[in-house]
């Protein structure tokens, strides 16, 4: 695995001091809209019985290394709800549109009273979030926020409405730290590009 890296371009230091900020901010917000749900005469997300409470849609299989590093910094009641979409099928480098697994996907009915947070590993087309934000939002969720590990430096990226961005990164095809190039390079801890040969000779 090793051998076929091209360059490091997100080392583990700055991810695990990232996620830190992230977690930070993401309580912050969850406060204030607990608050103003609240104040509204709403349920405050499933919060009645005092604390913070938080839904956490992880979109599978890219953010899973990313979401088990961010709840361990989320000290306050959880629930998570996976969703799974099928964009980059097998060995490609670039997205063929975005559509829900529904049989892989566990969201509940009605999410109303509840604040979700949408996590997915990269930001590159949209159309994933887009597809997964639109299924949340016909749920009526109290409130509903995306946050992304990576998101390309590309138009359609940039351009895409998302509450929390971990990192920018230039618009190359990348691996590890949950991230895949046909279902290997997950577990690199680290967020790398692959040599030019690797990704082209499969
Ligand atoms: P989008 O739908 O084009 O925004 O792409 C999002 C999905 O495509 C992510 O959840 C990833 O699974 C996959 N993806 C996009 N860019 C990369 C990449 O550089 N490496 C690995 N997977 C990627
Ligand atoms: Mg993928």
């Amino acid at each position: 695995m090793e051998q076929d890296i091209e360059k490091v371009l997100v080392p583990r230091q700055h991810i695990a001091s990232r996620l830190d900020e992230l977690a930070e901010m993401i309580i912050a917000d969850l406060n204030r809209e607990a608050a103003r749900v609240t104040s509204g005469g709403a349920a405050s997300g499933g919060a009645a019985s005092g604390g913070l409470e938080i839904t956490l849609v992880p979109i599978l299989t890219g953010s899973i290394i990313f979401v088990s590093d961010l709840i361990r910094r989320l000290p306050i009641r959880m629930q998570i709800r996976v969703m799974s979409v099928t964009s980059y099928p097998g060995k490609s480098t670039a997205s063929r549109g975005a559509s829900v697994e529904a049989a892989l996907t566990r969201i509940p009915e009605s999410l109303a009273g509840r604040h979700v947070l949408v996590i997915d590993d990269i930001l590159d087309s949209g159309n994933t979030l887009r597809a997964c934000l639109g299924l949340l939002r016909e749920r009526n969720p109290a409130s509903l926020k995306s946050c992304v590990l990576l998101r390309k430096q590309r138009p359609e990226a940039m351009s895409f409405p998302v509450d929390y961005v971990a990192f920018d990164i230039p618009d190359e095809f990348v691996v590890g730290y949950g991230l895949d190039f046909d279902d290997y390079y997950r577990n690199l801890p680290e967020i790398v590009t692959l040599k030019p040969d690797v990704v082209a000779k499969v």
